[in-house]
């Protein structure tokens, strides 16, 4: 788009130049704002093989732009209602309606899932569909810099450290500017300053961009410190509905955080309310 608006512009009088930088601040606006995709989920439902639903018979509405975490024990049916919601499964009845537009819907997993071959730029530029090579890499170049990585474009991912590699992987789906951010256990396998770093950058780019963010984890101090609302599932169905009401900038330590946390992780362990 960025480079749509330049071509318009070439072989203007340089008189115009002013003109051509406004354009162009406007298409960066517009690009920060990407407007983030709302959710509602009517009777969903999915078993496997005709066996017991994992997925049991859910309604939920997400707004646009929320960040929405979901916890539950092992097993629950988490991934299984990431993958209906980003339409990478079929449900076996109910739906999922996606409001706001077709702006793409990404996934993030706990490995990183880099291409060994690529470079560390061609990776991140594997998200991206049409335009020219040279808008992709452009693009590609932009969203490594968001996560911090610009000077690591040339290299193989096999040069990355743990962090870094997930940052790649952050960049490869954030590029295509996505209406839905969907992380799945994202940050399991690091290190806990590594993944306090990244919680940070997440919640930022979350800021910026705007997209709706589904995040599953199992720790519950990272789903109270970054989340607008936290879901429990339990046996296919939304167990817990809680908002979390603390402002942002949040602190760790937060004494309405940890009562929260202390409250979700009771019910995880015992069931109860
Ligand atoms: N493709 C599949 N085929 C059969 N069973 C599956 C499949 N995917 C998930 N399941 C089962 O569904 C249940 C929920 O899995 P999952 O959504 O991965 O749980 P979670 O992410 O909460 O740990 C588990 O019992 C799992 O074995
Ligand atoms: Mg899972």
């Amino acid at each position: 788009m960025f480079a749509s608006t330049l071509r318009r512009f070439e072989g203007a009088p340089a008189a115009r130049t002013a003109l051509r930088r406004e354009a162009v601040d406007r298409e960066i606006a517009r690009d920060r704002s990407t407007a983030g995709l709302g959710l509602t989920l009517r009777g969903l439902s999915k078993s496997f093989d005709g066996g017991r639903p994992v997925i049991d018979g859910l309604d939920l509405h997400i707004p646009a732009g929320q960040f929405v975490a979901v916890v539950g024990r092992s097993g629950c049916g988490k991934s299984t209602l990431l993958r209906l919601i980003l339409g990478l499964d079929a449900p076996s009845a109910g739906r999922v309606a996606v409001e706001g537009g077709d702006t793409p819907r990404r996934i993030m997993f706990q490995e990183p899932r880099l291409l060994p071959w690529a470079s560390v730029l061609d990776n991140v530029a594997v998200g991206l569909r049409g335009g020219t090579a040279a808008e992709r890499r452009a693009r590609a170049a932009s969203a490594l810099k968001e996560v911090g990585l610009a000077e690591k474009a040339e290299q193989w991912p096999a040069t990355l450290s743990g962090g870094q590699r997930q940052r790649v992987a952050l960049a490869r789906a954030l590029v295509s500017r996505p209406g839905l951010l969907a992380l799945d256990e994202p940050l399991g396998a690091l290190d806990a300053l590594t993944r306090i770093d990244m919680q940070a950058m997440i919640e930022r780019i979350w800021r910026a961009q705007g997209f709706t963010a589904l995040l599953v984890t199992h720790d519950v101090a990272e789903a109270v410190a970054l989340a607008d609302r936290i879901l429990v599932v339990e046996s296919g169905r939304i167990a817990l509905d809680v908002p979390v009401t603390v402002s942002r900038p949040r602190r760790r330590g937060d004494p309405d955080l940890a009562a929260l946390e202390g409250r979700i992780l009771d019910h995880l362990l015992d069931g109860r309310g």
